[in-house]
């Protein structure tokens, strides 16, 4: 930062420096309700902000200042500048036919997701643009030359800059679209789902490196807090419980007519191919829930995660976590009061686990290894009978191992064995799973 910069950090940070900022993060609106103005990512990009053609590589002497063209690249990468554009693919068509929204593109029931939704638009605003910076960031039009003179990041997020680097603020941002909120469209139902949508997956540290476009470097260091990836995991696996539920609690959501919305519940244990007397029979038992074979089961895996998060930082929750678990499928099976209060219950300890989460310190490399050595015990793989908590529990092994610096070519090797027992969901191999997992947990230290 230079001196000029300095000095108007510290002006702007005087003048509007008020208790408000103390606020936690996670109460901050997100993006799509944020009553602000949204700009378009052309007020973003230009060169000089963050589409710097010099500094290309990522140089900027605060930002990088080349995140626009991360955002846009092709890769894994610009996946969020592509939101709108798939809408337009066959994919997108075909949905969109089957629906009866007539065109994606136009239809609230997709650009709620797959575009920036906010309500407010200057005219260089574009749709197409998909899932812009300020879906994200916020909109900008309070702060976007206030924050280019180096106002301070304070006083940027007093103006309505989004608190992405504040895990549970970012795991509300990103859950609006990879798991479903109660804002008006911003939900893919069975219904979507059987009219072509992919299934909804989501892992909020996994995805913040997917898509990583900023460098944590010193100068990063002192600007922001960086979560560690354990915590950063962990509150994700609560939250997403903690939402799923709120959801599932929801009139408008959380049922289909007279039937419960099947989107919360586990999607292959419906969608196997049947035997027919080859032998190929799947159903197992799980120790996580008192169902027997046949019973639809509600999709359990940020449940389970949670449970092995919990077990390092809070055994108490953990256990309540595990009895009111079985409650609630068990009332599954039944729609009605008792199906919600049980719902109800679990939504307040998931609750309860945020707090615990956030504030605990699990920047040690002990804390990831210990919650490790839970996901891949051999008693709790037994709870992995489905895809969907062998797909979680996959995710979780690639980032605590990431969290407690523990690449080396066997524990790689190990992760790969395990990634190719749950490749897919109707090959999924749960024996070779936790043979894997067991290899993971021993090399950890467990
Ligand atoms: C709740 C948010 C949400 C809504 C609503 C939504 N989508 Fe999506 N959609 C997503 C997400 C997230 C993905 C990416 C899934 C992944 O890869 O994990 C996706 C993926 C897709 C894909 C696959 C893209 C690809 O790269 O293959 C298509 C096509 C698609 N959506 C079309 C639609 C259409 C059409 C609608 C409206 C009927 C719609 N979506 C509504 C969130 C949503
Ligand atoms: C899907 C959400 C999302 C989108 C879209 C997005 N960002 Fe980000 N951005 C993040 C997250 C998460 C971080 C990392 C946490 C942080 O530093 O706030 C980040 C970090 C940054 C940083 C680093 C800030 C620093 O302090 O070093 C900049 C700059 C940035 N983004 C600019 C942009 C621009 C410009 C665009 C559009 C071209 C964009 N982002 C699009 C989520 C997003
Ligand atoms: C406004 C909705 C929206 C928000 C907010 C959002 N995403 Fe997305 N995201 C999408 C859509 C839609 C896609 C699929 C786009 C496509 O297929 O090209 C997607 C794709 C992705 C992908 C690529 C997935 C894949 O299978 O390749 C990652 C990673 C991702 N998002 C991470 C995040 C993270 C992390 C956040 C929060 C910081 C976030 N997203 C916030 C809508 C959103
Ligand atoms: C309780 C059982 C059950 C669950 C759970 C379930 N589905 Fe379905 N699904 C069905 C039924 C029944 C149909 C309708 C089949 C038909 O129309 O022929 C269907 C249809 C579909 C279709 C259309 C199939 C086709 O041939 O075009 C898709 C795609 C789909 N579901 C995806 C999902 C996803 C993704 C999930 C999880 C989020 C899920 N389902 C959960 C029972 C279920």
């Amino acid at each position: 930062m230079s001196r000029v910069f300095i000095v108007l950090a510290l002006t702007f940070a005087s003048l509007t420096a008020p208790a408000a900022a103390q606020a936690p993060f996670g109460d901050h609106p997100v993006p799509l309700n944020d009553g602000l103005t949204h700009m378009g990512v052309a007020s973003c990009s230009t060169a000089g902000c963050h589409g710097d053609q010099v500094s290309g590589v990522g140089a900027g002497p605060v930002v990088g200042q080349n995140e626009y063209f991360q955002w846009a690249s092709r890769g894994e990468k610009g996946a969020h500048s592509r939101a709108y554009e798939v809408l337009l693919t066959p994919h997108g068509k075909r949905i969109a036919a089957n629906l009866g929204v007539g065109r994606a593109e136009a239809a609230p029931e997709c650009l709620s997701c797959h575009a920036d939704a906010a309500p407010n638009k200057t005219a260089r605003f574009q749709i197409s643009d998909g899932v812009g910076c300020e879906a994200c960031h916020g909109g900008a039009q309070e702060w976007l030359a206030f924050h280019r003179i180096g106002a301070g990041h304070e006083a940027n997020i007093e103006a309505g800059l989004y608190p992405t680097e504040d895990p549970a603020a970012r795991a509300r941002l990103c859950m609006g679209c990879h798991l479903g909120s109660s804002f008006e469209n911003q939900f893919v139902n069975h219904r979507i789902m059987g009219a072509g949508h992919p299934r909804l997956k989501f892992e909020l540290d996994l995805y913040t490196t997917i898509q990583q476009h900023h460098v944590v470097d010193d100068d990063y260091r002192t600007r922001k807090t960086v979560a560690p990836g354990a915590q950063v995991w962990a509150v994700g696996q609560a939250m997403g419980l903690e939402r799923t539920l709120e959801l599932l609690l929801d009139n408008d959501t959380g049922s289909a007519g007279a039937f419960p919305e099947l989107v919360f519940f586990d999607c292959h244990a419906c969608h196997q191919p049947i035997s027919e007397g080859d032998g190929q029979l799947s159903w197992r038992p799980n120790p996580g829930r008192a169902l027997g074979p046949g019973a639809p089961i509600l999709n359990d895996a940020n449940l389970i995660m949670l449970q092995a998060a919990m077990r390092v930082v809070d055994p108490a929750i953990a256990e309540r976590l595990d009895s009111e678990g079985r409650v609630l499928h068990a009332a599954s099976q039944h729609s009605g009061d008792h199906f919600h209060n049980a719902a109800r219950t679990l939504k307040g300890t998931a609750n309860e686990a945020v707090a615990r989460i956030l504030g605990s310190d699990l920047s040690s490399p002990s804390a990831a290894r210990a919650m490790l050595v839970q996901v891949t015990d051999a008693k709790f793989a037994k709870r992995y009978t489905n895809y969907a908590a062998a797909e979680q529990a996959l995710f979780a092994v690639q980032r605590l191992t990431a969290a407690m610096n523990a690449d080396n070519a066997a524990m790689r090797a190990a992760i790969e064995k395990a990634s190719r027992a749950a490749q897919s969901p109707y090959a999924y191999n749960q024996n070779a799973f936790t043979a894997a997992l067991a290899d993971i947990g021993a090399m950890a230290g467990g």
